[in-house]
């Protein structure tokens, strides 16, 4: 095998740091290398050492740029790269007049294929290198997205949107068809090169009963696949779906009676909990996504992570594209950080940084393979650049932490703080952009 060394400034994490003295939890190795080989990362370590393993390895030098396992976003709508920024609505009336009417679109198998490689494209450029997202009713658009995924080897989780009522015609399925074509997309991608299926019921309101009853069997059914949709995101919807399944005791109590919740399940916003249901999502261990960008833009509310951390329920964060605002997990961590300022709850730039990459790894139980350098893991890395504009670059002269650096690219970095991201040990970013607006119709 041909071996490649990659030379920086390094962190990883092995545990959530409370601050930069919990170095137990973490590594930096202020002149580091990482050496790679057949998309894995063989060893990281002090780049004296590391060179000293492999003396023939190509050399790439990213000094003075940090170098860290890539990015994950836990909670993003592929079919909404084109409904992102849609003005002043709030949850159920931005779904009915800008994202269903544009998920219909997906229908057509050659739009969802030119969209895919679009998406992807944008997840690299902000270095995001796994994501977890939901496609639309339409089972070509789960191709389009695993067959992009497969050619640049990205580690992509996904499902097709399971959604029987509730919704325009054009992008309803049936309890029986919502089954049959799951279960034959599992069938072809789940386990397939880095690909990982999740079981996809949009969320309660879009669901008979019929349909989450069949959902449930799926869980059952292929206990290794993930499972995700939308936990109590808006207060109209809260009320709405109390409405339509009058028997369960709770929002969250409509998934649990259905037999949906596992450790693999992830619920997107989960602002609104009862006492009830956080205990539930405690002995579930089922995981609540916080979407901080899209929370805010769809006025939704604020998500308590110091009161869930507390009962010891582990959380993920993501942008949940199309109502979330950037596909910038750094810009995810701004807002995030913002949304637990005004509930007066701390977040260290480290404990941030670890969110993003081992901390959302950990909650899809994929730590041993993304979200970390360690030696064995896929080769899925960031490389930061903290003086990426002028702002950042004045603002950087008078840092003088690696917690200060860490900050400044949260607060101010975007995808011109991504100098490159690896996929599988292949550099992929080709511009700022981050497009082929060729291919967008
Ligand atoms: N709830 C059901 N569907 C959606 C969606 O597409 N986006 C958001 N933010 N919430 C939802
Ligand atoms: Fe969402």
């Amino acid at each position: 095998d041909q071996y490649t060394l990659l030379r920086g400034r390094i962190l990883d994490f092995h545990a959530a740091p409370q601050d930069e003295t919990d170095t137990e939890a973490y590594r930096y190795i202020e002149d580091g290398a990482i050496l790679l080989a057949g998309g894995k990362i063989k060893a990281t370590g002090a780049f004296a050492e590391i060179v000293a393993l492999a003396p023939d390895a190509s050399i790439t030098d990213h000094r003075p740029n940090l170098l860290m396992a890539g990015f994950i976003d836990t909670h993003v709508h592929f079919p909404q790269v084109q409904v992102i920024a849609s003005w002043g609505a709030q949850l159920l009336d931005w779904l009915n007049s800008y994202t269903f009417p544009e998920e219909t679109r997906f229908a057509d198998p050659a739009h969802g294929a030119a969209m895919a490689g679009q998406f992807l494209d944008l997840l690299t450029c902000h270095g995001t290198t796994t994501a977890v997202a939901y496609c639309s009713v339409h089972p070509a658009s789960v191709d389009a997205y695993f067959t992009e995924a497969a050619q640049r080897n990205m580690c992509m989780i996904g499902g097709k949107v399971m959604m029987d009522r509730n919704a325009p015609e054009a992008l309803t399925d049936t309890p029986q068809s919502s089954y049959d074509d799951s279960k034959a997309l599992i069938a072809k991608w789940h386990g397939k090169g880095r690909a990982h299926y999740a079981i996809t019921p949009r969320f309660a309101i879009t669901s008979t009963p019929e349909q989450l009853e069949i959902a449930g069997a799926l869980v059952t059914e292929h206990p290794d696949c993930f499972v995700q949709t939308h936990l109590s995101e808006n207060h109209d919807e809260i009320a709405y779906t109390a409405e339509l399944y009058p028997d369960a005791p709770d929002y969250l109590g409509v998934y649990e009676n259905y037999g949906l919740l596992t450790p693999k399940m992830l619920l997107g916003h989960s602002i609104h909990l009862t006492s009830r249901e956080i205990d539930v999502l405690a002995e579930t261990r089922a995981k609540p996504v916080f979407c901080p960008t899209s929370n805010l833009f769809l006025g939704s509310g604020l998500f308590d992570d110091a009161g869930l951390r507390g009962r010891g329920i582990q959380n993920a964060i993501a942008t949940d594209i199309g109502a979330g605002t950037s596909y910038s997990m750094l810009q995810t961590l701004n807002e995030g950080y913002k949304v637990l300022q005004l509930q007066n709850q701390k977040l260290h730039p480290l404990r941030a940084f670890h969110w993003i990459t081992r901390g959302n790894a950990e909650v899809l139980g994929l730590a041993d393979r993304i979200g970390t350098l360690a030696n064995g893991s896929d080769a899925d890395i960031v490389v930061l650049n903290a003086r990426a504009t002028p702002a950042m670059a004045l603002r950087m002269q008078r840092a003088q932490t690696l917690s200060e650096e860490l900050f400044i690219l949260q607060m101010l970095g975007d995808d011109r703080a991504i100098e490159e991201t690896y996929v599988a040990g292949v550099p992929q970013k080709r511009d700022h952009a981050g497009a082929r607006p060729e291919a967008v119709q």
